[in-house]
């Protein structure tokens, strides 16, 4: 009989590292592969599906403009638990550390269904930041069966923990979609990509979204990008914009009326990693584009106090600069200026594997499903 594998995600960051797993998974006939949403996201999460061409057999849909993490949380118990009980899979797979990783996993607890836990490992071990992400991690790697590690210092993190076993350093999925992404020829599809005049100017490619940032640190990083923009003619800056309208509310009200600067709808994956390739720097508070922009050799301002990717950062290439609106006008000011900071960050780092990441977890499953019986 088939090995029963359900996949459950619900954001874009999980779509995006699991697609290519789920299309892994298709491709080996003693797997049945079940694909469950959780509708965390609606727009976000259905631009990547359909770039993919992922097939979905269940969607819980419960995003609620300006959801909390309450119902988030409640509405997957509820909503999971049927589904569960009717499919009964063999295993059920996760990733990262979002609402919906946490209470897929907690939600398979309760059924008796084992849990494989996809980006497994990551830490900044402060449990406010990020928030609530750093708790839904440790929560879902206490639940979990197999754990897949994208670094070895991820496998490391968990040792410390006494999780040891079943844990597997595969690379991160995120390299298997980059691959197919990027091309040198793209033409981007978003028409207010295209209409950026980006010929002999600098492109800097910014995303904030986090929920800890939300508020007073938004306002300060949006403040120092709005003096850099100022002081330099020579620079697009692109944002596009998380559909939190709390983070489109900050961004509008101190970025909105700058011809320079490019507050645009949330792009598909495939424009995304192609702009991050033609960056010449890129400000984030994001985790997937920490792992991106490396791997392209751009260097990368971090806007968070803390990072659970340290690899990138050890590499050089990876910089935390902070939420104070000196500290991330400074740090931005001196790659635009220093040619020398510049190339010292601008270099190649992909600590994230080779690629082959999804091939690595479905064998690792195989072998378990196979033990098992
Ligand atoms: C979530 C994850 C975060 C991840 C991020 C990726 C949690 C607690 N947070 O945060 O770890 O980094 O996704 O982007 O799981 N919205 C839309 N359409 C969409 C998506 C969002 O309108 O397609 C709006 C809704 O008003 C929603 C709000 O954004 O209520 C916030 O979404 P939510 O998933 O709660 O939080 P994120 O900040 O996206
Ligand atoms: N991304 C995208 N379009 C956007 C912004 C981000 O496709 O407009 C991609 C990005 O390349 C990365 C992932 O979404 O692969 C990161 O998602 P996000 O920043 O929302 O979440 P995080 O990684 O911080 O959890």
């Amino acid at each position: 009989m088939a090995l029963k594998v359900m996949s459950v995600f619900g954001t874009r960051p999980e779509a995006i590292k699991m697609c290519p797993l789920i299309k892994e998974l298709e491709h080996h006939k003693e797997i049945e592969s079940i694909v469950c949403l959780t509708g965390q996201h609606r727009e976000m999460l259905q631009q990547v599906i359909d770039i993919f061409g992922t097939k979905v057999q269940y969607n819980l849909d419960i995003m609620q403009p300006r959801q909390t993490l309450t119902t988030i949380v409640t509405s997957i118990l509820e909503k999971l638990e049927p589904i569960l009980i009717e499919e009964r899979p063999d295993i059920l797979l996760v990733h990262g550390d979002t609402s919906t990783t946490f209470a897929a996993a907690l939600a398979a607890f309760y059924q008796k269904i084992p849990v494989g836990h996809v980006e497994a490992g990551l830490r900044t071990f402060d449990k406010y930041s990020p928030f609530p992400e750093e708790i839904n991690r440790c929560l879902t790697g206490r639940i979990a069966e197999l754990h897949f590690s994208p670094t070895e210092n991820n496998r490391r993190n968990l040792a410390n923990e006494n999780i040891i076993e079943n844990v597997y350093v595969t690379g991160n999925t995120v390299i298997d979609a980059f691959q197919t992404t990027i091309k040198p020829d793209y033409q981007y599809k978003d028409a207010a990509l295209r209409n950026v005049r980006f010929e002999g100017k600098r492109c800097i490619l910014m995303t904030a979204h986090r929920r800890e940032n939300l508020g007073k640190p938004l306002e300060n990083i949006c403040r120092a990008v709005k003096r850099i923009v100022q002081e330099f003619p020579n620079i697009e800056l692109v944002y596009p914009v998380h559909m939190n309208p709390a983070v489109r509310d900050t961004a509008v009200s101190i970025l909105g009326d700058m011809a320079q600067v490019h507050l645009i709808k949330p792009l598909d994956v495939e424009d995304m990693h192609n702009l991050i390739a033609r960056s010449f720097l890129v400000m984030t508070d994001s985790g997937g584009l920490q792992e991106e922009a490396p791997s392209c050799g751009i260097p990368v301002l971090v806007l968070r106090t803390e990072t659970e990717r340290p690899e990138a950062v050890e590499a050089g290439t990876v910089k935390v600069v902070g939420v104070k609106e000196d500290d991330i006008y400074h740090n931005a000011k001196v790659l635009l200026t220093d040619k020398g900071e510049y190339d010292k960050m601008a270099k190649s780092a992909n600590p994230y594997g080779d690629g082959q990441a999804s091939k690595r977890i479905v064998q690792a499953i195989l072998d378990w499903g196979y033990n098992r019986k």
